[in-house]
């Protein structure tokens, strides 16, 4: 005999909520559960898959994304929460064509299998806004929350120092 776990009331897939969002300039209104997180509402309903979903424990920054123009986990903010405030994804940073930025990462070979690629342009580029000319240290700080399994982290900050003297030179 078989038993199917019940799902608590709080969690029925059935109990949706529309929430409007500013996503890359353009008004989204989405119906989602309201455990839903913002990056699954990003990948799933707004149909946008280059925000990451791995750990979905705000551990590896994969899924970070620019909230109101801050840097946030994607994966530690509901979609509920987000509503009437603007999200940036990295789809949004590169609408126009690649970024000096992300030029940069691929003139340093600092894409290797590509996952972290998008949460790590997004929080290099929430830095260079916050400040545009960090030392090595605060790059390192700035990108620590964001793991990459292929270990290119001295290609990654290397990306970021040629964008800031790029920025710099303009
Ligand atoms: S998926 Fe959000 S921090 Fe890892
Ligand atoms: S490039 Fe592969 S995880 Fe970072």
């Amino acid at each position: 005999m078989t038993s199917t776990a019940r799902v608590p009331d709080h969690l029925d897939d059935d109990a949706l909520q529309t929430v409007t969002l500013t996503v890359n300039g353009s008004q989204r209104t989405v119906a989602v559960p309201t455990h839903r997180t913002l990056l699954d509402g990003l990948r799933e309903e707004v149909g946008l898959p280059g925000t990451k979903s791995c750990c979905a424990e705000g551990e590896c920054g994969a899924c970070t994304v620019l909230l109101d123009g801050k840097a946030v986990n994607s994966c530690l903010v509901l979609c509920v929460e987000a509503e009437g405030h603007e999200v940036t994804t990295v789809e949004g940073l590169s609408a126009d064509g690649l970024t000096d930025l992300q030029e940069e990462f691929l003139a340093a070979g600092a894409v290797q299998c590509g996952f972290c690629i998008p949460g790590q342009v997004v929080s290099a580029e929430y830095l260079l806004r916050t400040n545009p000319s960090p030392d090595e240290t605060q790059i390192r700080e700035a990108l620590s929350g964001n793991l990459c399994r292929c270990a290119g982290y001295q290609r990654i900050v290397r990306a970021v120092q040629a964008t800031a003297a790029r920025r710099s030179e303009r």
